[in-house]
C-alpha cells in the first residue's frame, strides 16, 4: 500500500540526501529499518509544513472575504447616497414648482384686489368728471371770447382724456360678458382698416392686409375684437416713421383649432429690457400722451377668449404681435351668446 503525502522540494530532497547516507553508511536490517524511520520523520515533517500552508491560504482566503464584504458595503453605501441625492434634487424641484405656482397665485390675488380698487375709485372720479365736462361744454356754449373759449375746450380735452383712461381701467379690470358671434376675419379686418384709412397718424406709411377671404369663420366678441386690431395697428402707426410698412396677416393653425393673427411693423422696435413690462397695466414709454392699457386690455380681451398674446421684436427693425385664437368658444358661465350671425 502506498501513502502519497505531498512534501515540498526542499523536505524531499532532504529525505533523499539522509536516505543515501543512511544507505551508503550502514547496510542490512539497521539500515533498512533507519531508513524507514527516516522516511517516517520527512512524511511527518512534510505534513505539519503542508497544514501550516493550508492554514495561511484559509486564513488568506478569509481575508479576501472580508476585503470583498467591506467593497460590498461600500457600494451599498454608495448607492444609498445616491438615491439620497436623487431624492434631495427631486424634492427641490418639487418645492421650486409650489414656491412659482405661489407666487403666480399671490401676484393674480394682487392684481385682484389692485383691479378692485381701481374700479371703485374709477366710478368714484368718472361721476363728477362727466358733471364738470357737462358743465365746461355749456359754458363753451355760452362763452363768445376767443381766449376764454380755448381755455374751456383744452379743459373739455384734458377731462376727456381722464374720462377715456378710467374706461380703459374699468374694461382692464372688469372686461364686460363675452357677447360671442360667428365671425369672418376677413370681414372684420377689412372693416377696422377701413375705419383706420385716412387717419393722419398712417400718412406716409404703407398698409398691407394679407388676411386670406377662405380663413374659417370663428366665434368671438366682433366688439371685443375689433378694439384689440385697433389697438394693435394704432400702436403701429405709432411706433413706424414715414417710409415704414404695416401688415396684417392670419392663418389657421395646421394641428389646433385656432387661428393666428399678426400684426407687424418696420418700426423702432422694443428694447428687450422694456419688453417683459408691455402688457402691464399704465406701462407706457410715450409720456404724456400714451395711457398704458392698449396692450394690457387686449391681452385680457383675449384671454378671455382664451387665446394669448405674444409680442416678438428687433430693435430698429420691427415689432410683431401674435394673437392665438380657439376658432370655438367653449361656452363658459357668463358669456352671453348673441345669435350666430357672420359678420359683414
Ligand atoms: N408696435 C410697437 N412698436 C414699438 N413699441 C410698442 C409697440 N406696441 C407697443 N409698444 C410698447 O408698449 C408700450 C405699451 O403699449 P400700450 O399698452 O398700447 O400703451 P400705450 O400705447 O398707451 O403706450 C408702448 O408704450 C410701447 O413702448
Ligand atoms: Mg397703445
Amino acid at each position: 500500500m502506498s501513502v502519497l503525502i505531498p512534501m515540498s522540494p526542499l523536505v524531499a530532497e532532504t529525505t533523499v540526501k539522509w536516505l543515501f547516507l543512511s544507505g551508503m553508511a550502514l547496510s542490512g536490517e539497521l539500515a533498512g529499518s533507519l531508513a524507514l524511520a527516516s522516511l517516517a520523520v520527512a512524511a511527518t515533517i512534510g505534513l505539519i509544513l503542508w497544514f501550516r500552508r493550508q492554514h495561511r491560504i484559509n486564513a488568506f482566503e478569509q481575508e479576501l472575504e472580508k476585503a470583498h464584504e467591506v467593497i460590498r458595503n461600500i457600494g451599498r453605501e454608495r448607492d444609498l447616497a445616491q438615491e439620497e441625492v436623487f431624492r434631495r434634487l427631486y424634492e427641490e424641484r418639487e418645492l421650486n414648482k409650489e414656491k412659482t405656482q405661489f407666487q403666480a397665485q399671490l401676484a393674480e390675488y394682487e392684481k385682484y384686489a389692485l383691479a378692485r380698487l381701481a374700479l371703485g375709485a374709477a366710478h368714484e372720479i368718472n361721476n363728477p368728471l362727466l358733471g364738470i365736462l357737462s358743465h365746461l361744454e355749456l359754458e363753451l356754449n355760452i362763452t363768445t371770447d376767443l381766449e376764454q373759449r380755448a381755455e374751456i375746450e383744452q379743459c373739455i380735452v384734458g377731462a376727456k382724456r381722464i374720462s377715456n383712461t378710467l374706461r380703459g381701467l374699468v374694461n382692464y379690470a372688469r372686461p364686460g360678458p363675452l357677447v360671442l358671434s360667428k365671425i369672418s376675419l376677413y370681414r372684420l379686418v377689412m372693416d377696422t382698416l377701413g375705419f383706420l384709412e385716412g387717419q393722419p397718424m398712417l400718412r406716409g406709411k404703407a398698409l398691407e392686409n394679407y388676411v386670406p377671404a377662405e380663413l374659417p369663420h370663428i366665434r368671438a366678441d366682433a366688439n371685443q375684437l375689433s378694439q384689440v386690431l385697433m389697438n394693435l395697428l394704432l400702436n403701429a402707426a405709432e411706433a413706424t416713421p414715414e417710409g415704414g410698412k404695416i401688415t396684417i396677416s392670419a392663418s389657421k393653425l395646421t394641428y389646433v383649432e385656432s387661428v393666428e393673427i399678426r400684426v407687424s411693423d418696420t418700426g423702432c422696435g422694443i428694447p428687450p429690457d422694456i419688453l417683459p413690462h408691455v402688457f402691464e397695466p399704465f406701462f407706457t414709454t410715450k409720456k404724456g400722451k400714451g395711457t398704458g392699457l392698449g396692450l394690457s386690455i387686449s391681452q385680457a380681451y383675449v384671454r378671455s377668449h382664451g387665446g394669448e398674446m405674444r409680442v416678438d421684436s428687433v430693435v430698429n427693425h420691427g415689432t410683431t404681435i401674435t394673437l392665438t385664437l380657439p376658432v370655438r368658444q367653449d361656452s363658459a358661465e357668463g358669456v352671453g351668446e348673441a345669435e350666430s350671425e357672420v359678420v359683414v
